[in-house]
């Protein structure tokens, strides 16, 4: 079977996003967690940044051990030292060496022309060969380079000792088919490719994260990167527990799987969210608290009859008890029953008809409708009766 290899940068990429800021401890309890789940590749953090991070990435280091812990460095010595510091203790040690590719950071950022940029990216691949075996290079905002030149820095990444490729639509820019494209054309174009991975890094500014990362497991890559929850620098990052349902619910279609300990799903993203802050939308993909709940009483109805009519996933894959029937006011007759039975009432016919003309009475001016309403409503009504 086709194995996508998930490299987690929920603590360094997701420490981006504005706000978040994680302890050594709350690192490493994260940390723990993503082993847990079946991470292959945990970025901890960008050791250069600060003293702290440094000390943190050195903790997950030495605390992880059933995955490899990667280290952040820009293309130069002193990150790259820091880097080396950082993982001391490690037992599957990376280092993640960037440096930007697109003809904008050329100009503004780097103020480097296309020889500039291999030859400084080759010697940090070169230095850093001396003390790490394992290389990611990353071609910074892949996503708007040229082409042509995008494949001139992957051959180079490859011969100077990469281990794996990345290429990082930075900015969100890209469609799951243009995406899909450069993979495509790495493949075919890059003589020794086969020899290393090829990783995908894309961020949602546009909506399209999951999509993309999907569109480059289609067309070759090896490695997904991304976050729980999709938290990160701007609109966030691709959302891991998406990739890893979406191979696992269409495997038929895409071929390909993760490691992942798909149970373990709901407690990351709990935790996540918990420690960073940042609360996970209601309607957010596979972990938003509306992702296994149904309201209207077509669907309800469909669920309480075979739970597959509305369900693509089951609650229990990714680690929940079961699904939630709300009761609202586009609930239907079935799923109010059912409540009734659960809330331990044995009401006739009649009784249960009379009780949902009040609950329908009820839903129209309340959103939520809870068990305490519906107890209530009940009372109230065996007093009318
Ligand atoms: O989005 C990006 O380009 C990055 C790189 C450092 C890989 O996060
Ligand atoms: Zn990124």
């Amino acid at each position: 079977m086709r194995k996508i290899y998930m490299f987690d940068t929920t603590l360094r990429d997701g420490e981006q996003s504005p706000g978040v800021n994680l302890n050594t401890k709350e690192k490493v309890e994260i940390a723990l967690q993503l082993e847990k789940l079946g991470i292959d590749r945990i970025e901890a953090g960008f050791p250069a940044a600060s003293p702290g991070d440094l000390a943190a990435v050195n903790a997950v280091a030495r605390a992880v051990k059933n995955a490899s812990v990667i280290g952040l460095s820009r293309s130069r010595v002193q990150d790259i030292d820091a880097v080396r510091e950082a993982l001391q203790g490690a037992e599957d040690p990376c280092i993640h060496l960037f440096l930007a590719t697109s003809p904008i950071h050329r100009k503004h950022k780097l103020r480097m022309d296309k020889d500039q940029v291999l030859e400084t990216a080759e010697k940090a691949i070169r230095y850093a060969k001396q003390y790490f075996n394992k290389i990611e290079f990353s071609a910074e905002d892949a996503g708007r380079t040229e082409l042509d030149f995008l494949v001139q820095v992957t051959d180079m990444a490859i011969r100077a000792g990469a281990t794996v490729v990345n290429i990082p639509d930075t900015v969100g820019y890209l469609n799951p088919a243009e995406y899909g494209h450069i993979f495509k054309t790495l493949k075919e174009q890059v003589p020794g490719i086969d020899k290393i991975q090829l990783s995908a890094h894309c961020h949602d500014d546009l909506g399209m994260a999951t999509a993309n990362a999907l569109a480059a497991v289609l067309n070759g890559a090896d490695q997904i990167e991304g976050t729980i929850n999709g938290i990160g620098e701007r609109a966030g990052n691709t959302a891991l527990e998406e990739v890893a349902l979406a191979l696992e619910t269409r495997f038929d279609y895409f071929g390909a799987k993760t490691g992942l300990r798909l149970n373990e799903i709901a407690k990351t993203s709990r935790l996540v969210s918990r420690l960073t802050g940042m609360v996970v939308p209601g309607n957010k993909a596979i972990v938003g608290a509306n992702a296994f709940a149904h309201e209207s009483g077509i669907h309800q109805d469909g669920m309480l009859k075979e739970k597959t009519t509305y369900e693509i996933i089951s609650p229990e894959t990714i680690g929940l008890k079961e699904s939630k029937l709300v009761l609202g006011k586009h609930s239907g007759r079935h799923a109010f029953r059912e409540k009734l039975i659960d809330l331990g009432y044995e009401l006739t016919d009649e009784a249960v008809n009379a009780a949902f003309a009040k609950f329908k009475d009820l839903a129209d001016r309340k959103k939520d409708v809870s068990d305490e309403d519906i107890r209530a409503l009940l009372e109230e009504k065996l007093i009318d009766t």
